[in-house]
Protein backbone atom coordinates (compact mmCIF):
# COMPACT_ATOMS: atom_id res chain seq x y z
CA UNK A 1 0.00 0.00 0.00
CA UNK A 2 1.07 3.06 -0.89
CA UNK A 3 2.97 5.49 1.68
CA UNK A 4 3.99 9.18 1.96
CA UNK A 5 7.64 10.13 3.52
CA UNK A 6 7.82 13.61 3.81
CA UNK A 7 10.95 15.57 4.69
CA UNK A 8 9.50 18.82 6.64
CA UNK A 9 10.47 21.81 6.98
CA UNK A 10 10.47 23.85 3.26
CA UNK A 11 7.66 26.34 2.83
CA UNK A 12 5.31 26.21 0.50
CA UNK A 13 5.20 29.12 -2.20
CA UNK A 14 3.53 29.99 -5.63
CA UNK A 15 0.33 29.49 -7.41
CA UNK A 16 -2.71 26.31 -7.87
CA UNK A 17 -5.76 25.99 -9.28
CA UNK A 18 -8.16 23.85 -7.26
CA UNK A 19 -10.03 20.53 -8.05
CA UNK A 20 -14.02 20.24 -8.35
CA UNK A 21 -15.58 19.54 -5.35
CA UNK A 22 -15.73 15.82 -4.01
CA UNK A 23 -19.20 16.53 -2.59
CA UNK A 24 -20.49 18.10 -5.33
CA UNK A 25 -19.51 15.74 -7.99
CA UNK A 26 -20.82 11.94 -6.12
CA UNK A 27 -24.50 13.08 -5.26
CA UNK A 28 -24.46 15.07 -9.27
CA UNK A 29 -23.09 11.35 -10.89
CA UNK A 30 -25.53 9.66 -8.88
CA UNK A 31 -28.32 11.87 -9.95
CA UNK A 32 -27.34 11.85 -13.41
CA UNK A 33 -29.93 7.84 -13.48
CA UNK A 34 -32.88 10.19 -13.13
CA UNK A 35 -32.84 11.66 -17.10
CA UNK A 36 -32.37 8.48 -18.76
CA UNK A 37 -30.46 10.83 -21.14
CA UNK A 38 -26.87 12.03 -21.49
CA UNK A 39 -24.82 14.41 -19.10
CA UNK A 40 -21.37 16.40 -20.09
CA UNK A 41 -20.25 17.52 -16.39
CA UNK A 42 -16.68 18.95 -16.64
CA UNK A 43 -13.89 19.66 -13.63
CA UNK A 44 -14.41 16.27 -12.45
CA UNK A 45 -11.58 15.35 -9.49
CA UNK A 46 -10.05 12.27 -10.52
CA UNK A 47 -10.12 10.38 -6.93
CA UNK A 48 -11.07 7.27 -5.69
CA UNK A 49 -14.50 7.85 -4.00
CA UNK A 50 -14.89 9.17 -8.02
CA UNK A 51 -14.43 5.68 -9.13
CA UNK A 52 -16.78 4.28 -6.51
CA UNK A 53 -19.52 6.02 -8.07
CA UNK A 54 -18.39 5.61 -11.56
CA UNK A 55 -18.33 1.75 -10.88
CA UNK A 56 -21.82 2.03 -9.31
CA UNK A 57 -23.31 4.02 -12.40
CA UNK A 58 -21.62 1.09 -14.86
CA UNK A 59 -23.15 -1.97 -12.34
CA UNK A 60 -26.48 -0.29 -13.34
CA UNK A 61 -25.54 -0.31 -17.13
CA UNK A 62 -24.81 3.37 -17.16
CA UNK A 63 -22.14 3.61 -19.81
CA UNK A 64 -19.50 6.42 -18.57
CA UNK A 65 -16.49 7.67 -20.61
CA UNK A 66 -13.97 10.57 -19.25
CA UNK A 67 -12.61 13.25 -22.39
CA UNK A 68 -9.85 14.87 -20.22
CA UNK A 69 -11.93 16.49 -16.83
CA UNK A 70 -15.31 15.76 -18.86
CA UNK A 71 -17.43 12.60 -17.84
CA UNK A 72 -19.96 11.76 -20.62
CA UNK A 73 -22.95 9.55 -18.36
CA UNK A 74 -25.19 8.13 -20.91
CA UNK A 75 -28.03 6.83 -18.49
CA UNK A 76 -30.37 5.84 -21.14
CA UNK A 77 -28.92 2.29 -20.92
CA UNK A 78 -29.65 2.03 -17.07
CA UNK A 79 -31.12 -1.79 -16.93
CA UNK A 80 -30.36 -2.83 -13.28
CA UNK A 81 -31.88 -1.69 -9.95
CA UNK A 82 -29.36 -3.71 -7.74
CA UNK A 83 -26.58 -1.63 -6.03
CA UNK A 84 -23.50 -4.29 -5.80
CA UNK A 85 -22.66 -4.30 -1.91
CA UNK A 86 -19.30 -4.43 -1.68
CA UNK A 87 -19.39 -0.41 -3.29
CA UNK A 88 -21.77 0.67 -0.80
CA UNK A 89 -19.30 -0.54 1.52
CA UNK A 90 -16.44 0.74 -0.12
CA UNK A 91 -18.06 4.51 0.04
CA UNK A 92 -20.85 5.30 2.49
CA UNK A 93 -22.03 8.02 0.36
CA UNK A 94 -23.41 5.63 -2.56
CA UNK A 95 -26.27 5.39 -0.22
CA UNK A 96 -27.23 8.76 -2.44
CA UNK A 97 -27.93 6.46 -5.83
CA UNK A 98 -31.39 5.75 -3.62
CA UNK A 99 -33.42 9.13 -4.16
CA UNK A 100 -32.15 8.87 -8.12
CA UNK A 101 -32.78 5.25 -8.90
CA UNK A 102 -36.63 5.98 -6.98
CA UNK A 103 -37.03 8.95 -8.95
CA UNK A 104 -36.46 6.94 -12.46
CA UNK A 105 -37.68 3.42 -11.64
CA UNK A 106 -39.61 3.89 -8.19
CA UNK A 107 -37.18 0.83 -7.02
CA UNK A 108 -33.88 0.00 -5.96
CA UNK A 109 -32.04 -2.69 -3.92
CA UNK A 110 -28.74 -1.19 -2.17
CA UNK A 111 -27.03 -2.67 1.16
CA UNK A 112 -27.55 -1.10 4.38
CA UNK A 113 -24.09 1.19 4.59
CA UNK A 114 -23.48 0.55 8.19
CA UNK A 115 -20.98 2.31 10.52
CA UNK A 116 -18.01 3.96 8.71
CA UNK A 117 -15.01 5.33 10.38
CA UNK A 118 -16.26 8.68 11.86
CA UNK A 119 -18.69 6.61 13.66
CA UNK A 120 -21.88 4.66 13.74
CA UNK A 121 -23.90 7.43 10.82
CA UNK A 122 -27.01 6.74 10.52
CA UNK A 123 -29.75 7.00 7.60
CA UNK A 124 -32.92 7.23 9.34
CA UNK A 125 -33.73 10.69 8.01
CA UNK A 126 -33.39 9.74 4.73
CA UNK A 127 -35.08 6.59 5.43
CA UNK A 128 -38.47 8.65 7.31
CA UNK A 129 -38.17 11.36 4.85
CA UNK A 130 -38.85 8.86 1.47
CA UNK A 131 -41.37 6.94 3.26
CA UNK A 132 -43.30 10.13 4.02
CA UNK A 133 -42.72 10.36 0.16
CA UNK A 134 -44.97 7.54 -0.46
CA UNK A 135 -41.68 4.61 -0.45
CA UNK A 136 -42.00 1.49 0.73
CA UNK A 137 -39.09 0.15 2.65
CA UNK A 138 -38.02 -2.94 3.62
CA UNK A 139 -34.97 -3.44 5.67
CA UNK A 140 -33.91 -7.07 5.93
CA UNK A 141 -30.49 -9.34 6.09
CA UNK A 142 -28.76 -5.81 5.86
CA UNK A 143 -30.13 -4.78 2.55
CA UNK A 144 -32.88 -1.78 1.94
CA UNK A 145 -35.66 -3.05 -0.96
CA UNK A 146 -37.49 -0.05 -1.73
CA UNK A 147 -40.55 0.30 -3.80
CA UNK A 148 -42.75 2.86 -4.71
CA UNK A 149 -45.87 3.21 -7.31
CA UNK A 150 -45.17 6.69 -7.71
CA UNK A 151 -43.49 9.27 -5.18
CA UNK A 152 -45.98 12.06 -3.88
CA UNK A 153 -44.79 15.65 -2.50
CA UNK A 154 -44.49 16.49 0.37
CA UNK A 155 -43.65 18.63 3.79
CA UNK A 156 -40.73 17.32 5.28
CA UNK A 157 -39.37 18.76 8.16
CA UNK A 158 -35.64 17.70 8.84
CA UNK A 159 -34.75 16.62 12.62
CA UNK A 160 -31.33 18.14 11.77
CA UNK A 161 -29.88 19.43 8.62
CA UNK A 162 -28.35 16.10 6.61
CA UNK A 163 -26.27 16.98 3.84
CA UNK A 164 -27.26 13.42 2.31
CA UNK A 165 -30.95 13.17 3.32
CA UNK A 166 -31.03 16.97 1.81
CA UNK A 167 -30.02 15.44 -1.27
CA UNK A 168 -31.37 12.35 -1.34
CA UNK A 169 -34.68 13.94 -0.91
CA UNK A 170 -33.78 16.54 -3.61
CA UNK A 171 -33.17 13.61 -6.13
CA UNK A 172 -36.32 11.75 -5.30
CA UNK A 173 -38.94 14.71 -5.50
CA UNK A 174 -37.68 16.12 -9.09
CA UNK A 175 -39.82 13.57 -10.77
CA UNK A 176 -42.40 13.02 -7.64
CA UNK A 177 -46.46 14.26 -8.02
CA UNK A 178 -46.43 17.64 -6.72
CA UNK A 179 -44.77 19.59 -4.56
CA UNK A 180 -42.22 18.95 -2.13
CA UNK A 181 -40.84 20.87 0.65
CA UNK A 182 -37.64 20.33 2.80
CA UNK A 183 -37.45 22.45 5.97
CA UNK A 184 -34.32 22.78 8.25
CA UNK A 185 -32.32 21.56 4.39
CA UNK A 186 -29.05 21.35 4.59
CA UNK A 187 -26.73 24.86 3.15
CA UNK A 188 -24.00 23.75 1.59
CA UNK A 189 -22.52 25.16 -1.55
CA UNK A 190 -22.86 21.22 -2.49
CA UNK A 191 -26.10 21.69 -2.28
CA UNK A 192 -26.48 24.56 -4.27
CA UNK A 193 -24.16 22.67 -6.90
CA UNK A 194 -27.15 19.97 -6.99
CA UNK A 195 -29.63 22.64 -7.34
CA UNK A 196 -28.08 23.76 -10.75
CA UNK A 197 -27.12 20.50 -12.35
CA UNK A 198 -31.03 19.25 -11.42
CA UNK A 199 -32.48 22.86 -13.20
CA UNK A 200 -30.23 22.42 -15.83
CA UNK A 201 -31.75 19.07 -16.86
CA UNK A 202 -35.27 21.11 -16.35
CA UNK A 203 -36.15 20.09 -12.90
CA UNK A 204 -37.64 22.65 -10.74
CA UNK A 205 -35.94 23.68 -7.63
CA UNK A 206 -35.94 26.39 -5.70
CA UNK A 207 -34.43 27.59 -2.73
CA UNK A 208 -31.05 25.65 -2.39
CA UNK A 209 -28.68 27.63 0.03
CA UNK A 210 -31.16 28.93 2.12
CA UNK A 211 -33.35 25.99 4.94
CA UNK A 212 -36.48 25.59 3.04
CA UNK A 213 -35.53 23.91 -0.30
CA UNK A 214 -38.92 23.30 -2.55
CA UNK A 215 -39.27 21.30 -5.64
CA UNK A 216 -41.71 21.05 -7.98
CA UNK A 217 -42.06 17.59 -9.79
CA UNK A 218 -41.71 17.49 -13.74
CA UNK A 219 -42.69 14.58 -16.14
CA UNK A 220 -38.97 14.21 -16.98
CA UNK A 221 -35.85 15.58 -17.24
CA UNK A 222 -33.16 16.35 -20.19
CA UNK A 223 -29.62 16.04 -21.28
CA UNK A 224 -27.06 19.07 -20.18
CA UNK A 225 -23.55 20.00 -19.44
CA UNK A 226 -22.83 21.40 -16.07
CA UNK A 227 -19.32 22.59 -14.33
CA UNK A 228 -18.59 21.44 -10.71
CA UNK A 229 -17.60 24.26 -8.40
CA UNK A 230 -14.06 23.86 -7.00
CA UNK A 231 -13.08 22.07 -3.48
CA UNK A 232 -13.48 24.23 -0.35
CA UNK A 233 -12.39 21.66 1.93
CA UNK A 234 -8.94 21.23 -1.04
CA UNK A 235 -8.43 24.96 -0.61
CA UNK A 236 -8.29 25.41 3.09
CA UNK A 237 -6.46 22.05 3.04
CA UNK A 238 -3.54 24.23 1.03
CA UNK A 239 -4.63 27.22 2.64
CA UNK A 240 -3.27 25.49 6.41
CA UNK A 241 -0.59 23.87 4.38
CA UNK A 242 0.50 27.26 3.55
CA UNK A 243 0.18 28.83 6.74
CA UNK A 244 1.98 25.94 8.74
CA UNK A 245 5.00 26.33 6.50
CA UNK A 246 5.40 30.35 7.19
CA UNK A 247 4.81 30.14 2.97
CA UNK A 248 2.80 32.28 0.32
CA UNK A 249 0.24 30.69 -1.88
CA UNK A 250 -2.27 32.43 -4.27
CA UNK A 251 -4.97 29.87 -5.41
CA UNK A 252 -6.73 30.85 -8.27
CA UNK A 253 -10.99 30.24 -9.39
CA UNK A 254 -11.82 29.77 -6.02
CA UNK A 255 -15.37 30.51 -4.45
CA UNK A 256 -14.40 32.83 -1.65
CA UNK A 257 -17.61 32.98 -0.29
CA UNK A 258 -17.53 29.50 0.24
CA UNK A 259 -14.70 29.85 2.67
CA UNK A 260 -15.66 32.42 5.06
CA UNK A 261 -15.88 29.99 7.96
CA UNK A 262 -12.10 28.77 7.54
CA UNK A 263 -10.85 32.61 6.28
CA UNK A 264 -12.03 33.72 9.83
CA UNK A 265 -10.33 31.02 11.79
CA UNK A 266 -7.12 31.52 10.00
CA UNK A 267 -7.25 35.27 10.47
CA UNK A 268 -8.09 34.89 13.94
CA UNK A 269 -4.70 32.74 14.49
CA UNK A 270 -2.95 35.29 12.74
CA UNK A 271 -3.23 33.92 9.08
CA UNK A 272 -2.80 36.74 6.43
CA UNK A 273 -5.65 36.24 4.02
CA UNK A 274 -6.22 38.69 0.51
CA UNK A 275 -9.80 37.66 -1.37
CA UNK A 276 -9.26 39.47 -4.88
CA UNK A 277 -12.40 38.44 -6.62
CA UNK A 278 -11.99 34.79 -7.19
CA UNK A 279 -8.83 34.42 -6.00
CA UNK A 280 -7.05 34.71 -2.62
CA UNK A 281 -3.47 35.24 -1.04
CA UNK A 282 -2.59 33.30 2.16
CA UNK A 283 0.62 34.08 3.94
CA UNK A 284 1.82 32.14 6.55
CA UNK A 285 2.77 34.26 9.92
CA UNK A 286 6.10 34.05 12.23
CA UNK A 287 3.56 32.27 15.03
CA UNK A 288 0.31 30.68 15.21
CA UNK A 289 -2.06 32.22 17.85
CA UNK A 290 -4.31 29.72 19.94
CA UNK A 291 -8.02 30.38 19.78
CA UNK A 292 -10.60 30.20 22.40
CA UNK A 293 -12.45 27.58 20.73
CA UNK A 294 -12.95 26.02 17.29
CA UNK A 295 -16.38 24.55 16.76
CA UNK A 296 -17.53 22.79 13.80
CA UNK A 297 -20.96 23.30 12.40
CA UNK A 298 -23.41 22.33 9.31
CA UNK A 299 -22.89 25.16 6.71
CA UNK A 300 -21.85 28.41 6.91
CA UNK A 301 -20.64 27.29 10.22
CA UNK A 302 -16.76 25.97 10.18
CA UNK A 303 -16.88 22.65 8.52
CA UNK A 304 -16.10 18.98 10.11
CA UNK A 305 -14.35 18.37 6.80
CA UNK A 306 -11.68 21.17 8.08
CA UNK A 307 -11.36 20.36 12.01
CA UNK A 308 -8.61 18.09 11.33
CA UNK A 309 -6.42 19.52 9.41
CA UNK A 310 -6.92 22.90 11.81
CA UNK A 311 -6.01 20.84 14.80
CA UNK A 312 -2.52 20.36 12.93
CA UNK A 313 -2.02 24.14 12.91
CA UNK A 314 -3.15 24.72 16.83
CA UNK A 315 -0.61 21.95 17.70
CA UNK A 316 1.79 24.31 17.30
CA UNK A 317 0.42 27.65 18.55
CA UNK A 318 1.27 29.73 21.22
CA UNK A 319 -0.79 28.46 23.68
CA UNK A 320 -4.18 26.20 24.18
CA UNK A 321 -6.82 25.89 22.15
CA UNK A 322 -10.28 23.88 22.31
CA UNK A 323 -11.56 21.91 19.72
CA UNK A 324 -15.51 20.89 19.83
CA UNK A 325 -16.66 18.37 17.13
CA UNK A 326 -20.67 18.67 17.05
CA UNK A 327 -21.06 16.88 13.91
CA UNK A 328 -19.62 13.06 13.97
CA UNK A 329 -18.93 11.23 16.88
CA UNK A 330 -15.65 9.34 16.11
CA UNK A 331 -13.53 11.88 14.77
CA UNK A 332 -10.66 12.47 16.56
CA UNK A 333 -8.26 9.46 15.55
CA UNK A 334 -5.90 11.94 13.97
CA UNK A 335 -5.07 13.75 17.52
CA UNK A 336 -3.45 10.04 18.69
CA UNK A 337 -1.19 9.75 15.50
CA UNK A 338 -0.39 13.84 15.98
CA UNK A 339 0.45 13.16 19.60
CA UNK A 340 3.10 10.54 18.18
CA UNK A 341 5.03 13.44 16.08
CA UNK A 342 5.11 15.62 19.74
CA UNK A 343 2.22 17.13 19.65
CA UNK A 344 -0.02 17.84 23.25
CA UNK A 345 -3.70 16.77 22.46
CA UNK A 346 -6.04 15.55 24.83
CA UNK A 347 -9.64 14.22 24.08
CA UNK A 348 -12.79 13.79 25.91
CA UNK A 349 -15.85 12.58 23.82
CA UNK A 350 -16.67 15.29 21.24
CA UNK A 351 -13.84 17.99 22.80
CA UNK A 352 -10.26 18.09 22.24
CA UNK A 353 -7.51 20.39 24.10
CA UNK A 354 -4.89 21.23 22.09
CA UNK A 355 -1.68 22.38 23.94
CA UNK A 356 0.83 23.97 21.65
CA UNK A 357 4.22 22.83 21.15
CA UNK A 358 7.51 24.08 19.96
CA UNK A 359 7.56 22.02 17.16
CA UNK A 360 6.60 18.66 15.40
CA UNK A 361 8.86 15.80 15.21
CA UNK A 362 8.69 13.19 12.35
CA UNK A 363 7.74 9.86 12.88
CA UNK A 364 5.92 6.91 11.60
CA UNK A 365 2.27 7.47 11.50
CA UNK A 366 -1.33 6.15 9.66
CA UNK A 367 -4.04 7.80 8.41
CA UNK A 368 -7.28 6.70 9.51
CA UNK A 369 -9.63 8.79 7.72
CA UNK A 370 -9.39 10.90 4.51
CA UNK A 371 -8.99 14.25 6.68
CA UNK A 372 -7.36 12.87 9.46
CA UNK A 373 -4.94 11.56 6.87
CA UNK A 374 -4.75 15.14 5.24
CA UNK A 375 -3.74 16.50 8.80
CA UNK A 376 -0.71 14.23 9.17
CA UNK A 377 0.75 15.52 5.65
CA UNK A 378 -0.16 19.54 6.72
CA UNK A 379 2.15 17.64 10.25
CA UNK A 380 4.67 16.66 7.76
CA UNK A 381 5.00 19.80 6.00
CA UNK A 382 6.65 21.18 9.05
CA UNK A 383 7.76 18.66 11.75
CA UNK A 384 11.73 18.51 11.98
CA UNK A 385 12.95 15.36 10.16
CA UNK A 386 11.25 12.47 8.10
CA UNK A 387 7.81 11.72 8.97
CA UNK A 388 6.31 8.22 7.28
CA UNK A 389 2.63 8.28 6.47
CA UNK A 390 1.08 5.07 5.92
CA UNK A 391 -2.50 3.94 4.50
CA UNK A 392 -2.24 7.21 2.40
CA UNK A 393 -5.72 5.61 -0.25
CA UNK A 394 -7.56 7.41 2.61
CA UNK A 395 -6.00 10.58 1.38
CA UNK A 396 -6.77 9.75 -2.52
CA UNK A 397 -10.30 9.09 -1.84
CA UNK A 398 -10.51 13.24 -1.53
CA UNK A 399 -7.50 15.01 -2.46
CA UNK A 400 -5.95 14.46 -6.83
CA UNK A 401 -2.21 14.50 -7.28
CA UNK A 402 -1.82 15.82 -3.34
CA UNK A 403 1.73 14.75 -3.02
CA UNK A 404 2.54 16.17 -6.93
CA UNK A 405 0.65 19.65 -5.97
CA UNK A 406 2.55 19.70 -2.82
CA UNK A 407 6.06 18.94 -4.19
CA UNK A 408 5.29 21.79 -6.88
CA UNK A 409 5.06 24.21 -4.20
CA UNK A 410 8.15 23.58 -2.51
CA UNK A 411 7.29 20.15 -0.08
CA UNK A 412 9.76 17.36 -0.01
CA UNK A 413 7.21 14.13 -0.43
CA UNK A 414 8.24 10.92 -1.65
CA UNK A 415 5.38 8.14 -2.59
CA UNK A 416 6.74 4.54 -1.64
CA UNK A 417 4.59 1.62 -2.87
C1 LIG B 1 -21.60 14.97 4.10
C2 LIG B 1 -20.23 15.02 3.44
C3 LIG B 1 -19.12 14.85 4.48
C4 LIG B 1 -19.30 15.89 5.59
C5 LIG B 1 -20.71 15.85 6.15
C6 LIG B 1 -20.99 16.96 7.16
C7 LIG B 1 -20.65 14.12 1.23
C8 LIG B 1 -20.40 13.02 0.26
N1 LIG B 1 -20.14 13.95 2.46
O1 LIG B 1 -21.73 13.67 4.70
O2 LIG B 1 -17.87 15.05 3.83
O3 LIG B 1 -18.38 15.61 6.62
O4 LIG B 1 -21.67 15.99 5.10
O5 LIG B 1 -20.74 18.20 6.60
O6 LIG B 1 -21.22 15.14 0.90
N2 LIG B 1 -27.24 11.81 10.57
C9 LIG B 1 -28.22 11.08 11.22
N3 LIG B 1 -29.18 10.48 10.46
C10 LIG B 1 -29.22 10.59 9.11
C11 LIG B 1 -28.22 11.35 8.45
C12 LIG B 1 -27.24 11.95 9.22
O7 LIG B 1 -28.21 10.97 12.43
O8 LIG B 1 -30.12 10.03 8.47
C13 LIG B 1 -26.16 12.45 11.37
C14 LIG B 1 -24.79 11.87 11.02
O9 LIG B 1 -24.54 10.67 11.75
C15 LIG B 1 -23.88 12.99 11.42
C16 LIG B 1 -24.70 14.24 11.07
O10 LIG B 1 -26.06 13.81 11.01
O11 LIG B 1 -23.63 12.96 12.80
C17 LIG B 1 -24.31 14.90 9.77
O12 LIG B 1 -24.40 13.98 8.72
P1 LIG B 1 -24.70 14.41 7.21
O13 LIG B 1 -24.88 15.88 7.12
O14 LIG B 1 -25.81 13.55 6.71
O15 LIG B 1 -23.35 13.99 6.49
P2 LIG B 1 -23.17 13.15 5.19
O16 LIG B 1 -24.18 13.56 4.17
O17 LIG B 1 -23.03 11.71 5.51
Amino acid sequence: MEKYIINGGYKLTGEMNIQGAKNSVLPILAATVISGKTSYISNIPKLRDVEVMVKILSSLGANVSLDNDIMIIDSSTVNKIEVPEELVREMRSSIIIMGAMLARFGEVLIAFPGGCELGPRPIDLHLKALRQMGAIIEESHGFLNCKTKGLKGCEIQLDYPSVGATENIMLAATTAKGVTTIRNAAREPEIIDLQNYLNETGAKVFGAGTSIITIEGVEELDSCTHRIIPDRIVAGTYMIATAITKGELVLKDIVTDHLLSIISKLREVGVEVHANGNSLKVIGPDKIHAIEMLQTLPYPGFPTDMQAQFMTLLSIANGTSIVNETIFENRFKHAEELNRMGACIKTFGKVAVVKGVKELTGARVTAKDLRGGASLVLAGLVAKGTTEIENIYHVNRGYEKMSENLNKLGAKIKVVD
